[in-house]
C-alpha cells in the first residue's frame, strides 16, 4: 500500500507482532522484521529462502543507537559520522548488551548496522521501536527489488504488507565495510564508492579477498547473485539477434539485438545504478535466453555494478546458490 502515515503505523504493528513488511529503502526494498525477534527472523529467512548461515543488516536511525548494538572504533565512528543517514553498512563486534538476535547475526560475534537515509523506513523504524533487520526484499538469489512491483512478483503471498513510495534512488545496495580488529575491509562494493570511503578514513582500504582467505566474511558474497534466469554475457561489444542487450551509453545502439534497454544512454553511473535491476528483470522477461551487456567502466558506482553483473553471470552451481541471498 502507498507509504503514508497511516500505512507506516499499520506496518509498525504488524513488526511489533512478529510479521514481515517489505519497506523502501534508497538503494533497494528490503524486508523487514524485528531484529531482536529470532521468530520474525526466521520469517524472513522463510520467505526468502535464504540459508540461515547468511547473516542480516540490522536498521536502525543513527550512531547512538548502533553503538547500543556494536562496539565502534575510529573508523566505524568516522565512517558513520560521514555517510549516515545513507547507504553505509558497518560490521563491528557486538555490544555486550547488543538485543540483535543471534538467528539475525548467523551466530557470528559481530553484527552489520545502517541507518537508512528514506524517510519511509526511519520513520518505520522509529515507529517500530526496535531494530530492523532488512536483507533485500527478493527470493534469495535473485535480483534485487528497486520497486514494490518486483517484491509482490517475487514474494506475493509470503509477507504481510509492502509500502510502496515508488522507485529506490540508488538502485544498488549499500556499501559494507568491516571494522573489526585489524584495518577497516571493503565486504561489499555498494552505493558509496570505495573512494568516497578512503577519503574520508584518509587511507587506502582492501577489499577482502575471500578466496585468499578460504571463508568468507560476508557470507552472503561469493558465487551466483542477483541472477535473472537468463545467462549473461559481460563486455560485449555486439549482440545477435537471439540475445537482449543491457546497453550503456549506447554502445550496442547499432547491434542487432532481440531487445534493448540502455542503463544510461549519456554514460551517467548513477543513473545506470538506478536502473540495473529493474533493466535486469525487464531483460529477462522477454524470454531471451542470452542477455549481453556492454561494457561498463569500473571506476566509482561502476565497481559496484560491475561487481553485481558478475554475480549475475557467475555459474549457478549448487554451492553458491547455496550462498548467495
Ligand atoms: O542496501 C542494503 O544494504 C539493502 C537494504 C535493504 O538495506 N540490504 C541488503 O541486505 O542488501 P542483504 O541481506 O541482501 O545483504 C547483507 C549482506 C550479506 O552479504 C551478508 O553476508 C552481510 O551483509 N553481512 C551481514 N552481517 C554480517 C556480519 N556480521 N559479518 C559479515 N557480513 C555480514
Ligand atoms: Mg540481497
Amino acid at each position: 500500500m502507498t507509504a503514508n502515515g497511516e500505512a507506516v503505523a499499520k506496518a509498525a504493528a504488524i513488526l511489533r507482532a512478529g510479521g514481515l513488511v517489505a519497506m523502501p529503502t534508497e538503494t533497494v526494498y528490503g524486508l523487514a522484521g524485528d531484529a531482536t525477534c529470532a521468530r520474525a527472523v526466521a520469517a524472513i529467512y522463510a520467505a526468502k529462502g535464504r540459508p540461515a548461515f547468511n547473516p542480516l543488516i540490522a536498521h536502525v536511525l543513527d550512531s547512538e543507537a548502533a553503538t547500543r548494538e556494536a562496539v565502534f572504533d575510529a573508523n566505524a565512528r568516522a565512517l558513520a559520522q560521514a555517510f549516515w543517514p545513507g547507504p553505509l553498512t558497518l560490521v563491528a563486534p557486538i555490544a555486550r548488551q547488543g538485543r540483535i538476535s543471534e538467528l539475525a547475526r548467523a551466530g557470528l560475534d559481530s553484527v552489520a548496522l545502517r541507518a537508512p537515509a528514506h524517510p519511509v523506513a526511519r520513520a518505520l523504524i522509529e515507529a517500530a521501536g526496535v531494530p530492523l533487520v532488512a536483507p533485500s526484499a527478493n527470493r534469495s538469489g535473485r535480483v534485487s527489488p528497486t520497486s514494490a512491483a518486483h517484491v509482490l512478483a517475487d514474494l506475493d503471498g509470503r509477507i504481510d504488507l509492502i509500502l510502496d513510495a515508488g522507485p529506490a534512488r540508488l538502485g544498488v545496495e549499500s556499501t559494507i565495510i568491516a571494522c573489526l580488529d585489524g584495518g577497516p575491509l571493503l565486504l561489499r562494493h555498494g552505493a558509496i564508492p570505495k573512494e568516497a570511503i578512503e577519503t574520508v578514513l584518509g587511507l587506502a582500504i582492501d577489499a577482502h579477498d575471500a578466496a585468499a582467505r578460504g571463508a568468507p566474511l560476508a557470507p552472503g558474497l561469493l558465487g551466483s547473485h542477483y541472477a535473472p534466469r537468463a545467462a549473461l554475457r559481460l563486455e560485449s561489444r555486439d549482440a545477435a539477434s537471439f540475445e537482449a542487450a543491457l546497453d550503456f551509453g549506447g554502445a550496442l545502439r547499432a547491434s542487432g539485438a532481440g531487445a534493448r534497454l540502455d542503463l544510461s544512454p549519456s554514460s551517467d553511473l548513477a543513473e545506470a545504478a538506478a536502473n540495473l535491476f529493474a533493466y535486469l528483470r525487464a531483460l529477462d522477461r522477454t524470454g531471451l535466453r542470452v542477455i549481453a551487456v556492454a561494457p561498463i567502466p569500473t571506476t566509482g558506482l561502476g565497481a559496484a555494478i560491475n561487481d553485481r553483473l558478475r554475480r549475475a553471470a557467475a555459474p549457478r552451481d549448487v554451492e553458491s546458490a547455496v550462498i548467495s541471498d
